[in-house]
């Protein structure tokens, strides 16, 4: 029997009949130690963990999962898009036969809406590439290990991400055994200094760092942005060191206000891979995401083909292609909402924008200056995205967060699963509002305000 490592509870599930499992037999001999290593990594069960802990605490305000808020879902607007794709194809002379193969067949590996998204980044985000240079994926998730498979081609090839850190490209560089390196970051993105002095270590242990994930916008965990001069100095280091950019940042069009130029804009050497989602822009349930790779590949003989090809091949042996039903309902909010996103966003955007001032006028409200002082609790304040980090002077670990969920009704993200080499975020944790109605917010900060004090001893 395992311990889930975040909350010490058992992770056992009921045995299934006919497993054995229930009388305590083994099932054909099959041990964890001869599976793939990376099961055997915490970081793996994070995900997971993040999306089921509402469920285990079904009484407490979760500010848990960095889920959409659903107010804005209709069921009927799935059809609508749909529909409306539908006849825009017709339009443009596409026989009923042709529409239902689109539909109902596999399709080409790197996507069929690639002209709209090509469109929708060339309005939303001043990116102008070729949709060549374009892959839909199931996810920015299949985005991340794409990515990570192509560039990463030998075990000293080495990933830097600016730490705390999105589970989800961990979990992928875990699967492909990609060795990872975590880079401080700090409140505006990453230290420029940090990461000089980090590939720097690498390079003199003989590694070859090959590639930087980052969140610029709105991190998750964090909620932190890099300012447009640390955005400047992180290309510059990127061109000095010969490596990669993995850009993510799927909060920007669900941000109120103007957002500084993503790197992939300011990328003049085609430095940048950008991974995008569709996840919030959307609706996760499409499961639907995008890589930009415009990077030129030659090999010997001098034939050239672009990066986004080789993303591409390695995705056919993978998803084979992303879903066609759900391309054709993002090619249609694309279609409904004149080509952009930001357009079609801009209502969700205002709320999201909104639920933070509140959480953090709650938090002004429960933690007034001088306790907040006096305690040692502080916190981040940003503009969007779902995120902020609380900083306490205790520390948020498994324990805490469950007499926080038990005692106080209250569910939070211990920062520290966002440090691959556990190093760090003790005493932070991630407060989530997205998913929450405005009454929970409030009730939610002054219960997670009660926990606070619990835990200082001031109540
Ligand atoms: C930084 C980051 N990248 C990517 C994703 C989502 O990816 P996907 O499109 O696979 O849902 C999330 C969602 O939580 C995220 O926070």
């Amino acid at each position: 029997m395992s311990t889930d490592p975040r909350s010490g509870e058992s992770a056992a599930r009921p045995a299934r009949p006919g497993t054995g499992a229930a009388t305590g037999t083994q099932i054909s001999g099959l041990r964890k130690s001869d599976l793939h290593a990376c099961l055997s990594d915490p970081m793996l069960d994070v995900m997971n963990f993040l999306n089921e802990i509402t469920d285990r605490y079904p009484r407490a305000i979760s500010f848990a999962p960095g889920r959409p808020h659903e107010g804005a879902f209709e069921v009927e607007d799935i059809f609508r898009h749909l529909r409306s794709y539908l006849d825009y194809l017709s339009q443009q002379g596409s026989s009923p036969a042709r529409i239902r193969t689109m539909l109902f067949q596999y399709g080409p590996t790197a996507g069929h809406i690639r002209e709209l998204v090509a469109d929708s980044l060339r309005a939303d985000e001043g990116i102008d590439v070729a949709p060549e240079s374009i892959v839909v994926t199931v996810g920015c998730q299949e985005a991340m290990l794409l990515a990570l498979r192509a560039l990463f081609a030998g075990p000293r090839d080495v990933l830097l991400v600016s730490c705390p850190c999105y589970v989800g490209i961990v979990g992928a560089a875990r699967l492909l055994g990609i060795p990872v390196r975590a880079v401080e970051e700090r409140p505006d993105g990453i230290a420029c200094d940090d990461l000089d002095q980090a590939l720097q270590a690498e390079l003199r242990q003989g590694n070859r760092p090959r590639a930087l994930y980052v969140v610029p916008d709105y991190n998750n965990p964090s909620g932190n942005t890099m300012t447009p001069a640390v955005r400047q100095e992180v290309l510059e280091l990127a061109e000095r060191y010969d490596i990669a950019i993995l850009e993510d940042s799927p909060y920007r069009l669900v941000s109120p206000g103007r957002q500084s130029p993503t790197l992939k804009a300011i990328d003049t050497g085609r430095r940048v891979v950008h991974l995008g989602s569709f996840a919030k822009s959307t609706f996760p349930g499409l499961r639907l995401g995008y890589v930009i790779a415009d990077q030129i590949v030659t090999d010997g003989s001098g034939s050239a083909c672009l990066l986004a090809d080789e993303l591409a091949k390695i995705k056919s042996m993978v998803t084979v292609n992303s879903p066609s039903v759900s391309q054709a309902i993002v090619a249609g909010i694309l279609l409904g909402s004149g080509g952009r996103l930001s357009e079609a966003n801009s209502r969700t955007a205002a709320r999201y924008g909104e639920a933070l001032q509140l959480a953090l006028r709650q938090l002004d409200r429960h933690f007034p200056a001088a306790r907040r002082e006096a305690a040692g609790v502080t916190w981040n304040r940003p503009a969007g995205g779902f995120f902020l980090t609380v900083r306490v002077p205790f520390p948020a670990d498994d324990a805490a967060l469950a007499r926080s969920a038990e005692q106080h009704n209250v569910i939070w993200t211990p920062m520290r699963y966002f440090f691959p080499d556990g190093r760090g975020g003790h005493n932070a944790i991630r407060l989530s509002v997205s998913a929450l109605e405005f009454t929970e917010i409030e009730d939610g900060i002054a219960r997670f305000a009660h926990f606070v004090d619990s835990e200082i001893g001031a109540r």
